[in-house]
């Protein structure tokens, strides 16, 4: 079965897309002139054989190991997790006797307590990945790993770690240097959310024993068609990342300011977190953007889908399916009269036909959706979604005429925690922080 993008209900007819597609011409000599260039390294990937190399050579090494404890945050865990949680169910499973995969991505010492008090140090390789190598999240529960590890193994704790990080520069590449650390890079130009498909996410998912060729050709035929020398605006306009960008930016212009991914293939639901920071990282800018909300079914049927149906009728939505989703055990015939409907059906055939009632139901509440179909659910597929969604992602940003590559505004929050702890400098914040907590509160008891 093929995978397809079904347009039907995305009320095209209400939306001035027309604007958009008027600059395919545009969007693809700037899409030559960035990949040429070699700044696009999420469509080029210009390091996957060198990866693949490493990788090889990482497998046995990774194999003495039962437990690996990831440390990151944003797009340094989070396509991490989709990937795990999509294709190797079985930890979240009764039973599980195989490798363990743990990503920290919080500052949650509870958690972190927890790793320390029960993993095995002999079994257990850290991996610290951060592309600025100074994410203080991130670098601080190194700290205290490598301090753990060194009291654990003595000598032997650099054999137990593997940094990811930019090749050459941040205090992780530094590390690596000293203490002779296992190191992988993130190439250049590659910003968290979109290195999924780098060392990233692929060094825990050769952990959890993935095939990476397919997610890797999955990725490589969305994006390989944009990254030609010689890609035209008519051959972009026919692409369906850049009819994604197009429908999204139109959809911005008439008010729609939330974009829902709706997850009906019930493993993949943390592709949804995945696409959030991606969508929201990339695109909320200068009071503009849509709001990423990820939702799974049929779970949030029956938590947040009465806000989608009635709520403000400012939502779109991204509805992901899959028709070959596994049927699953049949139900007795013997039923009551009550659920006679279900007598002898597959329980898995109430996903898609729940699957069908929200996504009709949608559309006829106003809601414009684009539905994702993927003929099946391997990794060949999840590497095409985020192929997709990365490459849409950037287009949309440059139609809404944003920079999708970076997030300035995040900085703001990371200073004022920074001069709260009482780093070095920063007194503009110092100073505005004690302004902060020196005005009167407004405390009432609850
Ligand atoms: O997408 C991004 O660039 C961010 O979300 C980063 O992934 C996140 O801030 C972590 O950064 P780093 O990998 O430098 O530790």
């Amino acid at each position: 079965m093929m995978d397809m993008l079904d347009w039907t209900c995305a009320n095209l007819d209400a939306l001035d897309i027309r604007r958009y597609e008027a600059r395919a011409d545009e969007m693809a000599a700037r899409l030559r002139e960035e990949t040429g260039a070699g700044r696009l390294p999420f469509l080029t990937m210009p390091y996957a054989a060198d990866l693949r190399a490493e990788l090889a050579g990482l497998d046995t090494y990774l194999k003495q190991f039962d437990h690996m404890l990831l440390l990151g945050i944003g797009g340094s865990a989070l396509g991490a997790r989709a990937l795990q949680k999509a294709f190797f169910p079985q930890q979240d499973q009764p039973g599980h006797a195989g490798p363990c995969l743990w990503i920290a991505d919080n500052v949650d010492a509870y958690a972190l307590e927890a790793c320390l008090a029960k993993l095995p140090p002999q079994k257990t390789v850290v991996v610290t990945v951060s592309k600025s190598g100074g994410t203080i999240e991130t670098v601080g529960q190194y700290f205290i790993l490598k301090e753990w590890m060194r009291q654990q193994l003595g000598d032997a704790w650099p054999e137990h770690m593997i940094l990811v990080t930019d090749e050459k520069n941040g205090f992780l590449r530094g590390e690596a240097e000293s203490h002779g650390i296992r190191a992988l890079p993130v190439p250049d130009g590659l910003g968290g959310r979109y290195s999924v498909l780098s060392a990233v996410g692929l060094v825990p998912a050769l952990f959890l024993g993935m095939d990476i060729d397919a997610l890797l050709t999955g990725a490589r035929a969305v994006a390989d068609p944009l990254a030609s020398s010689e890609l035209s605006g008519a051959e972009l306009a026919r692409s369906a990342p850049f009819q994604l960008a197009a429908w999204a930016a139109a959809l911005m212009d008439k008010g729609y300011c939330e974009m829902i991914f709706f997850a009906y293939i019930p493993l993949w639901a943390c592709f949804g977190d995945w696409f959030a920071q991606l969508w929201a990282e990339s695109l909320g800018k200068q009071g503009k953007g849509s709001q990423p909300v990820p939702a799974v079914g049929v779970t949030d049927q029956h938590s947040v889908n009465q806000m989608f149906m009635d709520g403000v009728r400012n939502k779109a939505c991204l509805f992901l399916t899959c028709p070959t989703l596994p049927s699953g055990p049949k139900f007795p015939s013997d039923l009551p009269d009550q659920f006679a409907y279900v007598r002898g059906r597959n329980f898995g055939e109430l996903i898609q036909a729940e699957g069908l009632g929200t996504r009709m139901a949608l559309s006829e509440n106003g809601v414009p959706l684009v539905e994702l179909r993927l003929g099946l659910d391997t990794p060949r597929e999840a590497g095409k979604l985020i192929g997709l969604l990365g490459a849409a992602t950037i287009l949309t940003g440059w139609l809404m005429g944003v920079n999708p590559l970076d997030q300035p505004a995040v900085e703001l929050g990371k200073r004022l925690a920074k001069a709260r702890m009482d780093a070095d400098g920063l007194d503009a914040e110092k100073a505005a922080l004690a302004a902060f907590l020196n005005a009167k509160r407004d405390l009432r008891e609850f």
